[in-house]
């Protein structure tokens, strides 16, 4: 699967389309989120983070002055923000290739704030159409993106169903 968008009604919804993601994800990936402030990128991060086994109490927040946090799950997940950041080399500083290239799964928020594209598998945009209504598009980049995608799809569905969404 290639592309994909789904419609979510409210931040519990979203967060748990990001647990679909994190339930499935396989170790060594990297996801990027793109979409302005407040489109709720942090929000599907906090479900990617507790589909990965990460402690459901753990606050997962954007780690905006940070730039990255790391939170321990089945495998680490790897949360950057670049917000702050407009250059590839601030994020070279940053030891980003080594994440990138490592065996957990690293999900960035603003990667479209760097001058130019990073490597992924899966590329996730959020666009707000209300207040509460958000569109999720995800565009697989690569095999691994693709098979992820159709995953985290099937997880979804079924999760919604049960969820009575
Ligand atoms: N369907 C939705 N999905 C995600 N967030 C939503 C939704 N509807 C409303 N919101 C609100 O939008 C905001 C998203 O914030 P956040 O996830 O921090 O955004 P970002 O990280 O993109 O800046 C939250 O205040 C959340 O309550
Ligand atoms: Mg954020």
């Amino acid at each position: 699967m290639q592309q994909w968008r789904v419609a979510t009604r409210a931040e519990e919804e979203t967060r748990l389309l990001g647990r679909s993601l994190g339930k499935a994800a396989p170790a060594g990936m990297v996801v990027l989120l793109n979409g302005p402030l407040g489109a709720g990128k942090t929000c599907f991060a906090q479900g990617v983070a507790y589909g990965l086994g990460v402690a459901e109490q753990t606050p997962v927040t954007s780690p905006t002055y940070a730039l990255m946090n790391i939170h321990q799950g089945r495998v680490p997940l790897y949360h950057f923000d670049l917000y702050r950041l407009s250059r590839v080399d601030d994020l070279e500083d940053l030891g980003y290739d080594e994440y990138a290239e490592g065996q957990g799964l690293t999900l960035v928020e603003w990667a479209d704030r760097m001058g130019e594209p990073l490597g992924s598998s899966l590329v996730v945009t959020i666009s707000s159409s209300g207040e509460n209504d958000r569109q999720i598009e995800f565009t697989a980049v690569d095999p691994a993106g693709r098979q992820l995608l159709s995953e985290v799809k099937s997880t979804w569905e079924a999760a919604r169903s049960a969820e009575n969404l």
